[in-house]
């Protein structure tokens, strides 16, 4: 697959960059001033667990990949791996071409080395791919569809079609770090939209950020922004359409830094907090430096 294109959508801005920084602030409720890391970015399951549960947490990035070559079955198709598409905090994704129909997909691997809990992610994720998947077509045009799922010996997967970088990398590789302003606006209707449709199927997201909304690939879809990683997805509703009973115990599940502030308190959240981080995006994607001020 070529190197994806920027995408007329995305445009860099003319305001000379603020390359390199990667944004200072104040963190809430402790009063200390944090630089923005890595592990601020990527989910996380319970950032004030015991250290030792934090190291196993990070064993988990440590998994093996999958190389070119690899074979993948699933009880319907074969795939072939033809490269490493993308890692995030909990699995990989490569582009895989399935054996008989010629056709590219990305595959995305939960490893059992992982905890049960992790790898439970990709089964809400199918779940919700499928869901949406199935939804009218109007309201499902910014998800992908879940093609195939499967386990192996050492790993669960699920099989999507595929797309381009992530806004995330858009932005720093092809973007100089920072968007137009005109992208900006453009890319925070498209998402509101996805999150709009999201809710409308019943689900809250709860992983709003840059990093999980993706281009589309191919002139068809290049324009399109997908919303991408259901794995700490839920339904908020009950089968009859009442809402679902808020739990008492909650864990912290998600990024940091784009975190609602019921998810910091450890109390259930609604669709309110998806479009509270939905905001927290936008001001990101209007100044990754200092857009959110933590
Ligand atoms: N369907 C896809 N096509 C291409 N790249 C993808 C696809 N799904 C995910 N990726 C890439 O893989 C990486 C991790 O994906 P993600 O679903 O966010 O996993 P995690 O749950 O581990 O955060 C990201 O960089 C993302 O851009
Ligand atoms: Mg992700």
């Amino acid at each position: 697959m070529s190197k994806p294109a920027a995408s007329p959508a995305m445009q860099p801005s003319s305001q000379p960059s603020s390359s390199g920084a990667t944004g200072t602030g104040t963190t809430t409720g402790q009063g200390t001033t944090a630089q923005k890391t890595a592990a601020d970015e990527k989910s996380v399951m319970a950032p004030n667990q015991p250290p030792k549960d934090k190291k196993k947490e990070k064993g988990t990035t440590k998994r093996a990949l999958l190389k070119a070559g690899n074979v993948i079955s699933s009880p319907a198709h074969t795939y072939t791996v033809v490269k490493l598409l993308g890692s995030g905090g909990f699995g990989d994704v490569y582009l895989v071409e399935d054996d008989v129909l010629k056709v590219k997909y990305a595959l995305k691997t939960k490893f059992y080395g992982a905890k049960k809990t992790l790898y439970s992610r990709l089964k809400i994720e199918a779940h919700v791919l499928d869901k949406c998947g199935k939804a009218p077509e109007h309201s499902r045009k910014q998800f992908l569809c879940l093609r195939d799922k499967g386990t192996t010996a050492d790993f669960k997967f699920i099989c999507m079609d595929v797309v381009g970088p992530s806004l995330e990398s858009v932005r720093k590789k092809f973007c100089n770090n920072e968007f137009s302003k005109g992208t900006v606006l453009n890319v925070s209707k498209r998402t509101l939209q996805s999150v709009w449709d999201l809710h409308t199927l019943g689900f809250l997201h709860r992983d709003i950020k840059p990093a999980n909304f993706s281009i589309g690939l191919g002139p068809e879809q290049e324009t399109c922004i997908f919303m991408l990683d259901f794995g700490i997805a839920r339904e908020f509703k009950n089968p009859n359409g009442t809402l679902r009973k808020p739990r008492e115990n909650i864990p912290f599940l998600g990024t940091p830094r784009f975190a609602a502030r019921a998810c910091h308190k450890k109390e259930e959240q609604s669709p309110k907090d998806d479009i509270e981080v939905w905001i927290f995006m936008v001001f990101d994607l209007f100044d990754v430096v200092s857009g959110i001020p933590w």
